[in-house]
């Protein structure tokens, strides 16, 4: 089947993944996250997780990966070179934050002018490395969210953004903590606030999007910019479900992200089944006090064909990039599926038709029956001796 698309995850969070989901965001932030992240400062560190990382994703059947790294440029570049070494097509953004109020003083940029000097170097670099002239490997303008940013470091990277016709990935509107602050903040909402910046491209990718309204739907889809919809994260840290099916008839591109590791998998294709989950308990309502006609949100729910979807052609026209298809002009980035594996719970008894395979291996693929991994016509997992 086509290979999987992640369209968010946090690089220097893997070794974090599956714990401290305790607290809300913005607790979660300067408590467990900042600090960790502030540990790639160390190459030698940086580099083993990012290894690992990449590792795991290929396993995983992720063939195209859109990554948030920290603001280390060193770091960074080699999370890009490990990415290509491997041959695992990814988009890389070197995090920009540096406002004085939401970052700590460890782990910040120093300045506005830094921020967007280490931004322009990662993309020279990125584009220039032997071996990546075919562009599997992107660079990423990368403002964390606004909350981390001033207003100068954020116009800053629109122009960036506007010059190289870079991707632009940040978060929008993700709890109601970050929708209320930026609220408060720019006196608009965080979609009109990042398009005010220049932020809104055909190439801009934003994490969650919980909360934006129908207006704020319409803008990012008049960019045609994307959603990575974000749904086990979402249960840790975003107070609500992502309303999926109306924005897809809203006409916005969205894909799938794990949230590394502000969702606990590191698996596409859990997340694809999550969503499917995430859309039922949105249609049927959540709290049995409320009469059944109060408690629904008709017509919320999505089926597994759309959660393969979203998994594999979504994320790559969110991204813009010829892939999550088999078609004529399309990369050939697959999956091969052992339906059979031994240790796993998928099993096919001949009798399905192609959709209900299709359901059998959203719900129950895992890790074991990911016999092969390829990007660009190239087996990357396992790796070739
Ligand atoms: N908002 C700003 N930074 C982050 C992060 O690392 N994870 C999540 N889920 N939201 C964020
Ligand atoms: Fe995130």
């Amino acid at each position: 089947m086509p290979g999987l698309v992640d369209l968010h995850v946090h690089a220097p969070q893997w070794p974090q993944l599956g714990k401290a989901l305790d607290l809300p965001l913005e607790e979660w932030l300067q408590v467990h996250t900042f600090p960790l992240e502030a540990r790639c400062a160390d190459l030698h560190y940086a580099q083993a997780v990012y290894e690992s990382l990449v590792d795991g994703l290929l396993a995983n059947g992720t063939t195209t990966a859109l990554y948030f790294a920290t603001i280390h440029l060193p770091a960074t570049q080699k999370l890009a070179e490990i990415c290509l070494r491997r041959g695992q097509r990814a988009l890389v953004g070197r995090v920009a934050m540096d406002d004085r109020d939401q970052c700590p003083t460890y782990y910040r940029d120093p300045s506005a002018a830094w921020a967007l000097d280490g931004t322009r170097e990662l993309i020279a670099h990125v584009r220039s490395m032997p071996g990546n002239a075919a562009g599997l490997i992107r660079p990423v303008v990368t403002p964390r969210f606004i909350p981390s940013c001033t207003d100068e470091l954020l116009a800053g990277l629109g122009r960036i953004a506007r010059e190289t016709g870079c991707h632009v990935q940040t978060h929008c509107s993700e709890s109601d903590w970050e929708h209320r602050f930026v609220i408060e903040r720019c006196g608009i909402t965080d979609a009109a606030a990042l398009d005010g910046f220049g932020l809104l491209s055909r190439r801009t990718i934003l994490a969650h999007g919980n909360f934006i309204g129908d207006a704020d739907a319409a803008r990012i889809a008049r960019h045609g910019a994307g959603i990575a919809h974000c749904p086990l994260s979402n249960v840790y840290f975003s107070d609500a479900v992502f309303p999926l099916r109306h924005m897809l008839r809203q006409g916005l591109h969205v894909g799938l992200g794990t949230d590394i590791a502000g969702g606990a998998s590191p698996s596409v294709l859990e997340n694809a089944r999550q969503a499917v989950i995430a859309s039922r308990m949105l249609e049927s309502g959540v709290d049995p006090a409320l009469v059944r006609e109060r408690r629904r949100l008709p017509d919320s729910r999505i089926d597994a064909a759309t959660a393969f979807w979203l998994a594999t052609a979504g994320g790559g026209e969110a991204l813009d990039l010829p892939v999550g298809v088999f078609a004529p002009g399309y990369q050939f980035d697959a999956v091969v599926i052992d339906a059979g594996a031994a240790g796993g719970n998928l099993r096919l008894a001949g009798d399905e038709t192609p959709e209900e395979t299709l359901q059998k291996i959203l719900h129950h693929a895992a890790r074991v029956n990911i016999r092969e991994t390829w990007v660009a016509g190239r087996r990357v997992h396992p790796p070739a001796p």
